[in-house]
């Protein structure tokens, strides 16, 4: 048998409990409103951009040098004079987006001290396209360290030297109408062999792209 007595006081704290219910119940359900709107928005920005970049495919760009000469080099108490000449590729695989070439920077180096530097001309390149960079870049009486003068010397004498070409470059991605951000390309294509003897066919190498 049920004890009234006992049972009344039990039945009063749930009642109260539901009337506390009620009470805090439009709130929280505003907040879950909200929440589920913001979860909602996140997961189709999400979704859109997802799609986007499946439907863009983006795809890295590709710099190879494909040729270099020297010209009038000297090398006379740890001085050097050299004209550099490099055929650049840089080829654009992607079939959706175009680049925007706004400021490109060009730099020599033997081993790690830069001996030339030039910019190239801004230019936009379309999609899937490869276009090649004539660049030019001139040493002037630049000091070398002993040690440098003397294996770039050694080098010489065995008719070929190598350098390291950099490539900075400031450029803009184009999908469709949109413009992206601003981003930067630093290239290394590391010891690029330069022959003295003209004629000698060239070996192609590679640049390393970070951006
Ligand atoms: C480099 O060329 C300049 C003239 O353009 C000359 O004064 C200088 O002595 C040359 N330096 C070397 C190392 O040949
Ligand atoms: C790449 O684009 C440049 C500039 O628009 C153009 O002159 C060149 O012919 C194109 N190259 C190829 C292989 O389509």
């Amino acid at each position: 048998m049920a004890n009234p007595f006992r049972s009344r006081p039990a039945n009063t704290t749930t009642q109260q409990q539901q009337q506390q219910h009620a009470a805090a119940r439009p709130k929280s359900s505003l907040l879950r409103i909200v929440i589920f709107a913001i979860l909602g928005l996140i997961v189709i920005v999400g979704l859109a951009v997802l799609i986007a970049w499946l439907i863009v495919k983006p795809k890295r760009l590709i710099y190879t040098v494909e040729d270099a000469s020297i010209r009038n080099f000297n090398i006379n108490s740890d001085h050097v004079n050299s004209s550099f000449s490099f055929a650049i590729r840089a080829y654009n695989p992607n079939k959706r987006m175009s680049v925007y070439y706004d400021a490109v920077e060009v730099s020599t180096a033997f081993d790690g001290q830069t001996v030339a530097f030039n910019t190239l001309s801004p230019f936009h390149q379309p999609k899937r396209n490869v276009t090649v960079l004539e660049a030019q870049l001139e040493s002037r009486d630049v000091a070398l360290s002993k040690s440098l003068s003397k294996d770039v010397r050694a080098q010489r004498a065995q008719g070929q030297v190598k350098v390291n070409l950099r490539i900075r470059a400031r450029i803009r991605f184009k999908v469709g109408a949109i413009k992206l951000r601003h981003q930067t390309v630093k290239a290394l294509c590391p010891a690029v062999p330069i022959s003295f003897h003209s004629g000698k066919s060239f070996q192609i190498t590679e640049c390393d792209l970070d951006y």
